[in-house]
């Protein structure tokens, strides 16, 4: 048995609710932390998505404390924070959940959009790693914060420009928490899904069904689950500063539309 380091191991997940016709990563990670044996504050800012992973923790017979507060409140991510700490008795490991995309073309995006979009995919991964970086240093005994940042912030985000900006800022951010912080121990690492679509854990359809844009079938909601449980746990204990894209390979596809039936015969040349 690879013992993944988690057992007894106390962790904050922001954003850990369910909202059935999203994504479903904050559920999903604060649950496999669980079964990995950490204890988990499940913070978001509606009670019953809280207490539902809560629930869904304990009855899977894991440990798991609600905490509601808005994370894009520098006060409240404070109070979170406090509240996890007291109730956990320590933060080892803490992961941002949170973020969403506006819609629009750059030259017609409001003032408001962006203020929306950095506020909601951005500054929260700020107040939450610097309130748990300052908590972990101090604790001293080291520890491990994760984001999720998206493929968004790695290529161009036609039509959601403010969120492709904030999650390129998430890596950024990462980065350099994982240099400041490494002197303590304290490892900073990013997730960057591609899209998974709404949370159907059976998508798609087949287990090899790949499409135009993923060379491998595109991710599923558990697959960012598990890199996130990779970078908390001891397998990744001299990783830090990276960024992981899940994203079936969308990224690295070939942008000249070259296939197997029409490779080019270059000897004709
Ligand atoms: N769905 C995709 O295909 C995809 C692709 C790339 C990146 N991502 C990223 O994955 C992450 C998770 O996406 P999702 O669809 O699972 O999330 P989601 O929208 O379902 O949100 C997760 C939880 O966060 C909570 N939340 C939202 N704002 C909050 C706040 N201010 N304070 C506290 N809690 C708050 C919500 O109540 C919800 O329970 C996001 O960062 C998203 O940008 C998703």
């Amino acid at each position: 048995m690879i013992d993944l380091g988690l057992g007894g191991k106390r962790a904050v997940v922001s954003g850990a609710g369910l909202i059935p016709e999203r994504a479903g990563h904050g559920r999903l990670t604060a649950v496999r932390l669980a079964e990995a044996g950490a204890t988990v504050a499940c913070i978001d800012l509606d009670a019953g998505r809280a207490e539902g992973t809560a629930e869904a923790i304990a009855g899977s017979g894991g440990k798991a404390i609600p905490i509601v507060a808005d994370m894009t409140d520098s006060n409240e991510v404070e109070r979170a924070l406090d509240e996890a700490e007291a109730g956990l008795g320590g933060i080892d490991v803490c992961v941002d959940i949170i973020g969403k995309a506006t819609w629009d073309q750059a030259q017609d995006t409001t003032d408001a959009d962006w203020d929306w979009t950095l506020a909601n995919n951005l500054n929260h991964v700020f107040y939450l790693f610097r309130g748990a970086g300052r908590r972990m240093v101090e604790q001293g005994t080291g520890g491990s914060m994760v984001a999720l940042s998206s493929v968004d912030g790695i290529t161009a985000s036609a039509f959601h420009a403010p969120y492709g900006a904030a999650k390129a800022g998430v890596i950024s951010l990462v980065r350099t928490f994982a240099d400041e912080l490494g002197h303590w121990g304290i490892r900073v690492n990013c997730v960057a899904p591609g899209n998974v679509g709404h949370g159907s854990q059976a998508q798609p359809a087949g287990q090899f069904d790949t499409n135009g844009i993923n060379p491998l079938a595109a991710p599923r909601p558990m697959d960012i689950a598990n890199a996130v449980l990779l970078f908390s746990s001891d397998l990744t204990e001299r990783v830090t500063g990276q960024v992981l894209s899940v994203d079936g390979g969308a990224t690295i596809h070939s942008l000249w539309d070259i296939r197997r039936e029409t490779i080019p015969d270059y000897r004709q040349y």
